[in-house]
């Protein structure tokens, strides 16, 4: 593993280390990783496993034959981080044959209290956004056909319905488990009257990254998230698909392998402060593996690590501010100013004076240090989980080699200074016989809505024609 270090940091005695040391991961302990998750994987393909495995490896209806799709406008929606986003999404076909896109698109913020509020009240701001959106674009007397990202864990039965089996995320809306999300919107959309909508796909956001990444790279058949939360999916082979009729061709799966370890495979990894995270969050027990990589919860793996180094009086002469001791106050942003440091620490001393500390030189390199085993643990532990699903799809096509893309979205991914580094290099080593590329996508999540949406209608269209 690259050590990023900036040049002199040095900071630490027995007792540092002794902290530091429980983030470690070794490729022996990443290796026994990648076989748990398999075995997860492999559990939730097959029918009579998929019950008790902690890996769900939902159906999504995509397919590996799109060809062709209609060519207009769509309108895409994307919920699952702390906003929602709507655009207008063109898609066409240009000289050589593929896709273009063009959007117009407006993000709004979600109140706190609508994410954990009732799902009426979550799905009639939905509604209140399109409406807005289709306002200001002048757009309100158009039926146009809906991609609707939704990332979270959701069952489908089509590729317009599906129900949502667990929140994550920070979201709580009750009445929404174990409903049609697809109905919750229309219902939502019916009950104002002033907008008329044709919601054609559902899709998870990693989906729809790997689809949108794939119009640029044929070879993308990954899709990975590395934001609020942490996801993949890949185009798994039908037959090895018990849950979906038929053999033939191959179906993307979201694996929604956020939730591995909540079966309890991965309890002599944790230490204390992912259990003291998952004890405080919204969904204990649930979206372990998650809770250990992703933005939600960086930051706060990071203050209760340098909580434990205050009291044993390691940091800040054993006295933390208010602000330190405040939950999730310190969050991925913090993480990414302090790990781009240069030798002198400024920004981090700045991080820390704001939070009222008057850190020392060696508070300063303490803080870079406990920000950098968190971060450093969850690109390895991402690095695992990606190496397991390349080494998968490699066996699956009985590939000596296999040359792969991975579409990547995601705040932490894009914004954390050294994360796509060690994730590269993390799963070259973990999976040598695999050439895996990493594709950032931009806006991938509407887009790749409104491309799944233009294929669904083409299809519809050729079944009712
Ligand atoms: C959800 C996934 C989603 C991921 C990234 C997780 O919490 O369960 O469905 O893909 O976050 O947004």
């Amino acid at each position: 593993v690259i050590d990023q270090r900036p040049e002199g940091i040095t900071a630490g005695c027995m007792q540092v280390e002794a902290l530091l040391e429980g983030f470690a991961l070794d490729r022996s302990v990443l290796e026994d990783v990648m076989l748990r998750l398999r075995r997860e994987m492999e559990k939730g393909l097959h029918v009579h496993t998929n019950m008790e495995a902690s890996v769900k490896m939902l159906p999504t209806y995509v397919r590996s034959t799109p060809d062709g799709s209609e060519v207009g406008d769509f309108l895409a929606l994307d919920l699952g981080g702390t906003n929602i986003r709507v655009m207008v999404v063109k898609t066409g076909t240009d000289e050589v044959g593929t896709w273009k896109v063009e959007t117009k698109v407006q993000v709004y913020s979600i109140p706190k209290d609508t994410m954990t509020g009732t799902a009426e009240m979550l799905f009639g701001f939905v509604a209140e956004c399109i409406a807005n959106f289709l306002e200001k674009h002048n757009m309100k007397e158009r039926k146009l056909p809906l991609g609707f990202t939704f990332s979270f864990p959701v069952k489908h039965q089509d590729l317009d319905k599906g129900i949502l089996m667990k929140w994550t995320k920070g979201f709580k809306a009750s009445g929404a488990e174990g409903n049609d999300i697809v109905n919750l919107l229309r219902e939502a959309i019916k009950k104002r009257r002033d907008i008329e909508m044709d919601i054609v796909a559902m899709v998870n956001d990693t989906v729809a990254t790997m689809v949108s990444c794939y119009y640029e790279d044929h070879n993308c058949e990954i899709g990975l998230i590395v934001g609020t939360g942490c996801n993949t999916c890949y185009m798994e082979e039908m037959r090895n698909v018990e849950m979906v009729e038929g053999d033939e061709g191959r179906m993307c799966i979201n694996t929604e392998w956020g939730a591995f370890g909540d079966t309890g495979e991965l309890e002599d990894l944790w230490l204390e402060y992912d259990r003291r995270v998952d004890e405080m969050s919204l969904n204990p027990g649930k979206q372990k593996f998650e809770k250990s990589i992703s933005g939600k919860y960086m930051g706060e793996l990071v203050r209760l690590l340098m909580l434990k180094m205050v009291k044993q009086g390691l940091l800040f002469w054993g006295k933390a501010s208010d602000a330190l001791t405040t939950w999730e106050y310190f969050d991925t942003r913090h993480i990414s100013l302090i790990e781009s440091d240069g030798p002198e620490l400024q920004q981090t001393s700045m991080v820390l004076k704001n939070m009222g500390m008057e850190p020392t030189e060696a508070d300063c390199e303490l803080t870079w240090r406990a920000c950098n085993a968190v971060s450093t643990r969850a690109s390895l532990l991402c690095a695992a989980g990606v190496a397991a699903v390349v080494t998968k799809i490699r066996e699956n096509r009985g590939l000596e080699c296999l040359s792969i893309t991975v579409g990547v979205d995601g705040s932490l991914y894009k914004q954390l200074p050294h994360f796509k580094q060690r994730l590269r290099v993390a799963v070259s080593e973990l999976a040598p016989e695999c050439k895996v590329t990493f594709l950032q996508s931009e806006e991938g999540s509407g887009r790749g809505a409104a491309l799944i949406s233009a294929v669904a209608c083409k299809m519809a269209c050729r079944t009712t024609c």
